[in-house]
């Protein structure tokens, strides 16, 4: 184990070399950048699309949404004028829907003023928007000094300086290394330089197999200088908690039975789901199995759900009338709502069947 002194020095030699660390990153990111659409030709809208949609997402599955979003939706003003159905369809699929609701709200928001906030303390008021976005958005088309930290730059980071220590979790490492972040920052370019910190962590200095021998900053590493960079961050594992969730299939004619998702609800706000059987209070006793999925959600639920057939006696009908979230939508109408990833893929999957 090693001490938090050993931490404090290696940082201290870090900063004291930033100059020559900036340079080396900076050469380095300007060769081998990816390119992405939010980078060729960037706009404020489109790096605030490009940072919403890339929360907890990977850039390969948000290449294909960014360039769907802007052809519908090109500026601020058509986002706020758009209706909140096509808002979420255009994010069906991505997860994490309340990321939707809020840049619809950030958009009517700043087309009403007559320019945009420019200091990350003000885009933190914004719906949506906590301290990594904040600095991502206004480093990028502002030019603010402000550094991002997420678990890719944790890692980076904690690499650099040789941090050993066990955090509690994410959220601890990211407010440990903040002031370290903040001192590497290059007041002259934080844009670039944050963008050139996240593309070493997402292409060289991942969290396996990390390709130090190609990495322009492995000079600065002490983690590299120690032999065992894979070994570093470390953070505690989360503890996985398991739920089992019983979902319904409930036809009638060409309807189909949907909850719809609460408007305030972080994960779900607005989506279309199968019902859960505690929607309707033990409708299962006559119900008959199909289908038994188990998946890992992003956070630390480990969730199996099972669906099953209920017919449409007169009980089970009088409970879903009393219940305001559950809707009956024609199979035809199906494709024009949006639904939660999964679930599209079972409703096609079961309708086969
Ligand atoms: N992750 C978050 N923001 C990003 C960006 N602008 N480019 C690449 N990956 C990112």
């Amino acid at each position: 184990m090693v001490s938090a002194g050993y931490f404090v020095a290696h940082s201290a030699k870090l900063i004291a070399q930033r100059r020559s660390f900036q340079r080396a990153l900076h050469t380095w990111y300007r060769v081998y950048q990816r390119q992405l659409p939010w980078r060729t030709a960037p706009s404020l809208y489109k790096t605030v699309v490009s940072e919403f949609m890339l929360q907890q997402t990977q850039v390969k599955t948000v290449l294909a949404y960014f360039d769907r979003w802007l052809h519908a939706l090109p500026d601020f003003t058509a986002l706020a004028a758009a209706p909140e159905s096509q808002v979420m369809k255009l994010w069906e699929g991505l997860g994490y829907y309340s990321r939707a609701r809020n840049l619809h709200k950030l958009a009517q928001q700043i087309a009403a003023q007559p320019t945009p906030p420019r200091a990350p303390a003000q885009w933190r008021e914004l719906p949506g928007i906590g301290p990594y976005t904040a600095a991502a958005i206004t480093s990028i088309a502002f030019g603010e000094p402000a550094a991002v930290v997420d678990g890719n730059v944790v890692r980076i980071l904690a690499r650099l300086a040789g941090e050993g220590r066990l955090f509690k979790d994410g959220s601890a490492a990211v407010k440990y290394f903040t002031p370290l972040a903040d001192a590497l920052v290059i007041a002259s370019q934080p844009g670039e330089h944050n963008q050139a910190m996240m593309e070493l962590g997402a292409t060289v200095c991942v969290r396996q197999n990390p390709l130090c021998s190609t990495c322009p900053v492995a000079d600065f590493c002490q983690a590299r200088a120690d032999g065992q960079p894979e070994k570093i961050p470390r953070l505690q594992p989360k503890q996985i908690e398991h739920r089992a969730v019983t979902r319904l299939w409930c036809e009638s004619g060409d309807r189909l039975l949907l909850r719809r998702g609460h408007t305030q609800a972080k994960r779900l706000a607005g989506l279309y789901e199968l019902p859960e059987a505690a929607d309707l209070k033990r409708p299962t006793p006559s119900a008959k199995f199909l289908l038994a999925v188990k998946r890992r959600a992003i956070t630390r639920y480990q969730i199996t759900e099972a669906i099953y057939r209920v017919p449409l006696t007169p009980t089970i009908n009088k409970k879903i009338k009393a219940q305001a979230n559950l809707e009956w939508i024609s199979f035809a109408q199906l494709p024009l709502l949006a639904l939660s990833g999964p679930h599209k893929r079972w409703i096609e999957e079961l309708r086969k069947k």
